[in-house]
């Protein structure tokens, strides 16, 4: 038993994953910090020590896609020491495309990692977060909050990540669990990879839509030079960690409220179309 709090976080082979746990470790954490394929850890191990913070993380296993390393990975951050104090769901994929462009299978496989794996990770951590008074925080996204083009089964599974906590904050609460979601804007990282199939490629399956894509790959473009870093949304997330008592809902930037607020105001839906309709023209 530690008398330090314990966090595990999915996804930290790179970006706002790798960011966020070098950040909890230096706020004196200890840290669980999770890959699906642990021989990508080097990046990892180097950032933790570079921080000097090296001994307070734990480096294991874990597949948000694999119920079995989920189940281990949290029964060994307990064992490991004897509490758990939050889960940071951070783990997920893009998706680029419309549903004619790439069809119904990447939904499926996008729901598969960004929806039900952070279903998967909260039910195994629950319980160790009733015992601790701790905290399930999810990294959603501005996709989480306003659908845009061409992104439809990221946002949709975002979408339904806050839905599930929106829907679980007031369950858990009632036994001491607190629950957010962090919301970020554009953010370099390694997430433009994991977009799926190359820009070209959805070009030439764009069909009806090729005007429309080209227009949004450029305004995209120009979005993401308003990127913030990784280490910039990881203190966001942090901050969430450590606050005495969270907002629900987060944004990481002045950008990413700014947009989040178009959404959160528009009753009827209309203020959302008419900020992205403009994109594919
Ligand atoms: N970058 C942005 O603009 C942005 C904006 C809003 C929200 N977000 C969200 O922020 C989170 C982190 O993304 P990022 O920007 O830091 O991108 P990233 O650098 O690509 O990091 C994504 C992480 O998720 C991991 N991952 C993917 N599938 C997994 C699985 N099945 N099991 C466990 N880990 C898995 C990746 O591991 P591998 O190395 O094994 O692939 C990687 O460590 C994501 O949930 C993303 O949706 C990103």
């Amino acid at each position: 038993m530690t008398d330090r709090r314990t966090v595990l976080i999915t996804g930290t082979s790179s970006g706002i994953g790798l960011a966020t746990a070098v950040a909890a470790a230096t706020a004196g954490w200890n840290v669980v910090a999770t890959l699906r394929d642990t021989g990508r850890a080097d990046a990892l191990r180097a950032a933790v020590e570079a921080a000097g913070v090296a001994e307070r993380v734990r480096v294991a296993r874990l597949d948000v896609t694999d119920p079995a390393s989920v189940a281990e990975a949290v029964s060994g951050a307990v064992a490991a020491y004897g509490r758990l104090d939050a889960v940071i769901n951070n783990a997920g994929v893009g998706q680029l495309g419309t549903v004619e462009q790439i069809g119904v299978e990447p939904f499926r496989s996008v729901m598969e990692t960004n929806f039900f794996g952070v279903v998967e990770v909260t039910l195994a951590a629950l319980p160790h977060l009733r015992a601790s008074g701790g905290r399930v925080i999810a990294v959603s996204s501005l996709g989480g909050v306003i659908g845009q083009p061409f992104n439809e089964a990221y946002c949709a599974a975002k979408f339904a990540v806050e839905g599930f906590l929106e829907s679980l904050a007031p369950v858990a609460a009632s036994t001491g669990v607190q629950v957010s979601v962090v919301e970020p804007g554009p953010v370099a990282s390694e997430f433009v990879a994991s977009l799926g199939p190359s820009v070209p490629g959805l070009i030439a399956a764009a069909g009806p839509y090729e005007a429309a894509f080209k227009a949004y790959s450029g305004t995209t473009e120009g979005l993401f030079d308003q990127a913030q870093s990784s280490a910039e949304a990881a203190a966001s997330v942090v901050d969430v960690l450590t606050a005495e008592r969270p907002a629900f809902r987060v944004q990481t930037s002045g950008l990413a409220r700014d947009l989040a607020g178009i959404k959160l105001a528009d009753v009827d839906g209309s203020a959302v179309q008419a900020f992205t309709t403009p994109w594919l023209s």
